[in-house]
C-alpha cells in the first residue's frame, strides 16, 4: 500500500475544477484533466479529450494515465448527464478512489434538488465498490454575488433570518486543501471519510460588507421565493434559494440538516 497517491484525473476543469488541477500541479504527482470538449485546457497540465458517456473511453483513459484518483468537478448538468458514467469507467479502470462533484454546502439528508441529486450519486458511486472523499467548502467566495441575487439590484437580497451566518471559502483555499489532503494522506484515511473547509464564516452582512452594498430584506421577494413563484418583473432565479439557505440555517456547513430539521 502506498504512503499518498500520486496519480490524478480531474473532471471538468471550470470554477473549482481548474484551480484544484493547479493546486495538485505544484505537488510533483501526475495530473491529467478529463475535458469533453476542445480547447479546453488548464496551464501546463496535460488534457485529454473523452466521451464522458461512453463508459470504455472513460476507463481506457484512466488507464492509460495510470489514474489512482479521480476528481469530479462537474457542474449541475454534467454531474447529472455523466458523473454515474466516469464512476462506473473509474471501477473499470481500477481506480481507488473517487471525490464525487460536492464542493459546497453538506447535502447528505436533502430530499429534492441539487442537493438530493448529489446524495443519490454518492451512494450510486460507493454501491460501485470505489471508496469515495467528499469534501465540503461552504459558499465560494467568487461566486457569492450569484446567490444573493447581487447582478440584479446592486444589493445583497436576504430572505429569512437577517443575522444567521453561513460558511464561505475561497476557490484557491478549497483547492489547496483538496490537494494536500489527497497527496499527503495515507488511502485508508480518505476512504469514504468527509471533509470540511471553512474559510470564513459570516452573515449576509458581512457579505454586503465585502461587496460595498447593502442588504434589503424584500417581503414581496420572500414571500415569492418561499413560495416557489415570481413577483412580476423581477428576475428571480433559483439561485436566491442558496441565500435562503444561509440565512435559515444550513448554510452553516458546521452545522447538519438533519439536526437543523429536527
Ligand atoms: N460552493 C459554491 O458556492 C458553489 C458554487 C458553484 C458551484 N458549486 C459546485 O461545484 C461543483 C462544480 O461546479 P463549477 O461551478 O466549478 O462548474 P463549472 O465552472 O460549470 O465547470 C464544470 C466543468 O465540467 C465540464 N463538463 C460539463 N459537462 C461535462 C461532460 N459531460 N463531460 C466532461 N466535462 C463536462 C465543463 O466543461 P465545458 O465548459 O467544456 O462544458 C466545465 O469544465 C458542482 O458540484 C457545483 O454544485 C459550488
Amino acid at each position: 500500500m502506498p504512503l499518498s497517491f500520486t496519480s490524478f484525473a480531474i473532471v471538468g476543469a471550470g470554477t473549482i475544477g481548474r484551480p484544484i488541477a493547479q493546486s495538485l500541479s505544484t505537488k510533483g504527482v501526475s495530473v491529467v484533466v478529463l475535458s469533453h470538449s476542445e480547447g479546453k485546457s488548464v496551464d501546463g497540465i496535460k488534457t485529454v479529450v473523452v466521451n464522458t458517456s461512453d463508459v470504455n473511453a472513460v476507463s481506457k483513459a484512466l488507464k492509460d494515465h495510470k489514474v489512482e484518483v479521480v476528481i469530479s468537478t462537474l457542474g449541475q448538468a454534467g454531474i447529472i448527464a455523466v458523473q454515474s458514467i466516469i464512476a462506473e469507467g473509474s471501477r473499470a479502470a481500477g481506480v481507488k478512489l473517487f471525490v464525487p462533484s460536492e464542493w459546497g454546502m453538506p447535502t447528505h439528508g436533502y430530499t429534492n434538488g441539487l442537493f438530493k441529486v448529489k446524495v443519490d450519486q454518492l451512494a450510486y458511486i460507493q454501491s460501485l465498490g470505489l471508496a469515495t472523499v467528499v469534501i465540503y467548502v461552504g459558499y465560494f467566495m467568487g461566486t457569492v454575488r450569484s446567490p444573493t441575487a447581487f447582478d440584479i439590484n446592486g444589493k445583497v437580497n436576504i430572505v429569512g433570518n437577517i443575522a444567521a451566518t453561513g460558511s464561505f471559502t475561497a476557490e484557491s483555499d478549497a483547492a489547496s486543501f483538496t490537494a494536500h489532503i489527497l497527496t499527503t494522506l495515507p488511502p485508508y484515511q480518505l476512504a469514504n471519510k468527509v471533509f470540511r473547509i471553512e474559510g470564513q464564516h459570516g452573515s449576509m452582512i458581512d457579505v454586503a460588507t465585502a461587496l460595498k452594498t447593502t442588504v434589503v430584506k424584500d417581503l414581496l421577494l420572500e414571500r415569492a421565493v418561499l413560495d416557489g413563484t415570481k413577483p412580476e418583473g423581477l428576475r428571480v432565479g433559483d439561485r436566491l434559494l442558496l441565500g435562503v439557505l444561509t440565512t435559515s440555517g444550513p448554510g452553516t456547513f458546521g452545522r447538519h440538516w438533519q439536526r437543523e430539521s429536527a
